[in-house]
């Protein structure tokens, strides 16, 4: 017994399907609208509304939420998907710096907020890495 209940998992503390919708969205709509981050939003399609819907599904999935979005998908590896987008340190950065805003306010749990951003910076170090 390590103590957890089934309302601790990350996806609960960060407020189940309503936070992350609410963080996606937020993500999205700063990276579509911030200029400083024009070269991370030009790597993406026109139009948001897919990657938004999938990235909530992988964010559902990764905080130890539902599962729905892979069961769907059939299979997904996060690193494979990003390998030839050409990511550079530069993007990265942005791809951050658009997440610790979407995440600022947002995510009340402090130590989670915490976690999930040096969880996110290790992958995005990673993606940088291999897109060299
Ligand atoms: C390192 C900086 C990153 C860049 C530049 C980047 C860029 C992209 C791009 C260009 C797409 C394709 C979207 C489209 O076609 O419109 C994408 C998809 C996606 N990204 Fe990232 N990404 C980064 C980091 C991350 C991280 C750290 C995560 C997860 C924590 C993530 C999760 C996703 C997911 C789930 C998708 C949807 C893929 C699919 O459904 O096939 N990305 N990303």
């Amino acid at each position: 017994m390590n103590g957890e209940t089934d309302k601790d998992t990350a996806y609960d503390r960060l407020g189940g399907e309503a936070g992350v919708q609410a963080l996606t969205q937020r993500f999205y709509d700063i990276m579509e609208s911030d200029p400083a981050y024009a070269a991370l939003r030009a790597m993406h399609a026109p139009d948001l509304t897919q990657v938004r819907e999938d990235f909530a599904g992988f964010l559902s999935l990764w905080l130890g939420g539902p599962r729905d979005w892979l069961t769907r998908r059939g299979g997904f590896c996060l690193m494979s998907r990003h390998a030839g987008l050409g990511i550079t340190p530069e993007t990265a950065e942005q791809w951050l710096a658009t997440m610790r805003q979407a995440m600022e306010g947002l995510v009340a749990d402090e130590a989670l907020q915490h976690k999930m951003d040096n969880a996110f910076s290790r992958l995005a170090e990673a993606m940088a890495w291999r897109g060299r």
